[in-house]
């Protein structure tokens, strides 16, 4: 059961302490308080964990700070949609919404190389109306010699980078709880010139510790991969760990599911689950068709196969899009062959604004 108080209830405010104390001596129940600090307003949320079953909704709705009730399922208890649940998804940070109901596209690098290769792609993220991108640091790789990304010497030029040219939000792959720290040091240094959303790898998304650090962090939004290899609900009880530690800030992200049936395709695009983690639970949904697809190949009609991919994902409603853009692909130092090229990006923004275009028109 879930008690929503008041916006803004003191928390040294009479009220707050009656209903505090009440819901504190329910025999069989204990309380988890989260915080959700809103653009105009604060709310507290009381989750009553236990023997909930047997109470009076309306006994507890009746509690002075009090203003609604919902009982909610056991499963993602604060990222589920639950019956008779109105709250609204999302959340904004740096002043970009993220909500089930808009889009934003995050194109980048896959991996930053250069400051050469930076720039250019700012600049031109810039010159189409862009205010997102993706730039790997810290790449999780499978090969121990492969390239594992610049980590924090890179950062200081990146988060200039992007400042300078007006991108408010960098999706960055962290893949150690110390990174958080790493990131957060030079963005406050440099005097915080762009924000970054701390995104979590499919194969990290078990790493329980790593998302509970994650969670526990309120400054920086979590952008959450699915596990490549685990069900649908493994993955979204791993975004779940970073809301119960404190950060319901997710953005849950499908990027295709390893396959040993002799697909083309990396992985197994699953975008065909985007309305159904809309359904389950408020987490704005990111697709990421780079890793899914995996190559620049093109269909008959001319159309790369990561475009096709987008398209499927955003007319199924996708609130962002991540995906891999690169000025010179073959010097890419990680994914050169999945990278779309510098001049397909303004076709491909517009196909993104008509397939979701289309997604606003098709909704009942
Ligand atoms: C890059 O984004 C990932 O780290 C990459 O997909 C890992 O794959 P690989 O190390 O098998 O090349
Ligand atoms: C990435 O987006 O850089 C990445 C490594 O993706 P994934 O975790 O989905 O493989």
């Amino acid at each position: 059961m879930l008690a929503i108080l008041h916006p803004d209830t003191p928390l040294d405010s009479d009220s707050y302490r009656q209903t505090l104390q009440f819901l504190e001596n329910l025999p069989g129940v204990s309380l988890k308080l989260h915080e959700v600090e809103g653009a105009t307003q604060r709310l507290t949320e009381i989750y009553l964990i236990g023997d909930t079953k047997s109470l009076d909704q309306a006994d507890i709705e009746a509690l002075p700070a009090v203003e609604r009730v919902i009982r909610i399922s056991d499963d993602y208890r604060i990222l589920g949609r639950h019956r008779d649940d109105q709250r609204q998804s999302g959340f904004t940070y740096n002043g970009v919404e993220f909500s089930q109901n808009n889009l934003n596209v995050f194109a980048g690098l896959c991996a930053v190389d250069t400051p050469e290769h930076v720039e250019i792609m700012m600049r031109t993220l810039q010159e189409h109306g862009q205010q997102c991108t993706r730039m790997g640091a810290y790449k999780p790789r499978t090969n121990p010699y492969s390239f594992q990304g610049h980590g924090r010497n890179c950062l200081p030029w990146v988060f200039e980078t992007a400042g300078k040219h007006d991108i408010r939000v960098v999706a960055m792959e962290i893949t150690h709880e110390s990174h958080i720290e790493e990131i957060h040091e030079c963005l406050e240094k440099l005097g915080r010139p762009t924000g970054v959303m701390l995104q979590v790898g499919t194969r990290n998304t078990q790493n329980f510790e790593l998302l509970k650090a994650i969670g526990r962090q309120k400054t920086y939004p979590v952008l959450l991969k699915r596990g490549f290899g685990i069900t649908l609900n493994e993955s979204l009880n791993a975004a779940e760990y970073l809301a119960s530690e404190g950060n319901a800030n997710v953005v849950f992200c499908l990027r295709g599911m390893k396959s040993d049936a002799g697909h083309p395709h990396r992985n197994m695009v699953d975008f065909a689950h985007v309305p159904t983690v809309k359904r389950l639970t408020r987490m704005p949904v990111c697709v990421d068709p780079s890793h899914s697809v995996g190559s620049r190949d093109k269909a008959p009609d001319g159309i790369p196969d990561v475009m096709h991919a987008t398209a499927q994902g955003v007319i199924a409603g996708a609130n962002m899009v991540l995906v891999d853009f690169h000025p010179k692909p073959e010097k890419a130092l990680v994914d050169g062959p999945q990278a779309l090229l510098m001049d397909e990006l303004p076709a491909y923004l517009e196909d993104i604004r008509l397939c979701h275009q289309l997604w606003k028109n098709r909704q009942a």
